[in-house]
């Protein structure tokens, strides 16, 4: 285990057993409707990037995967809710299924954010699957239509997420020691 990590929440094991799960679960969701209409995975860079390499393999169905980049303002620890694009998609997700891969709903302004943004270019529908799901007192209500696993209130990192770009290269989900971020 490294040094920085205070615990691990969900091994390498664990993560592929449950991407495997949720991977079967949306082939057969999908199964008609993403070869009459198309299906578009979306992950917002970087930290979903390492779950939506993994689920779309998990996937057996033909798909797009498309990236997004958002940047919000405030202090790095916490989301301010003010939200802006920096990179946007380069597929028109018009008439498709889209399927929004993220790494972890914290507050849920990004998602909030970007439910919105996307639902205005007229999807067929539009749906999130989340590998965490943290637990937080006044959290936006954001419907999921899978979540990975729950974790604690703590810095999570691991398996995409990251403290200062560091520890997304961890094959395991983790809490962070906080002498680390303090
Ligand atoms: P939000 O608060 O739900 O808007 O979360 C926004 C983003 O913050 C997530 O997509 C993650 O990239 C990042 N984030 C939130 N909590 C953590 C964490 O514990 N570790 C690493 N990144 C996090
Ligand atoms: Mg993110």
């Amino acid at each position: 285990m490294h040094p920085d990590v205070a615990q691990v929440l969900y091994s390498e094991e664990d993560i592929a057993r449950r991407v495997s799960e949720i991977g079967q679960a949306i082939t057969a969701e999908y199964a008609s409707k993403a070869v009459e209409d198309g299906l578009v995975l979306i992950s917002v860079l970087r930290g979903a990037a390492i779950f939506m390499a993994d689920l779309a393999r998990a996937i057996d169905l033909p798909l797009e995967m498309d990236f997004m980049a958002l940047s919000s303002y405030g202090n790095s620890a916490k989301s301010s809710g003010v939200i802006t694009v920096k990179k946007d998609l380069s597929t028109d997700i018009e008439g498709k299924h889209v399927i929004i891969a993220e790494d972890i709903l914290d507050s849920g302004l990004t998602l909030e954010f970007l439910l919105e943004m996307l639902q205005a270019r007229k999807p067929a529908s539009l749906a999130v699957v989340t590998m965490l799901r943290k637990d937080v007192p006044d959290q936006a209500a954001i419907a999921c239509k899978h979540i990975g696993f729950e974790c604690p209130n703590g810095f999570i990192v691991g398996y995409g997420l990251d403290f200062a770009e560091r520890y997304r290269n961890l094959p395991y989900i983790g809490v962070l020691k906080p002498e680390v971020y303090e």
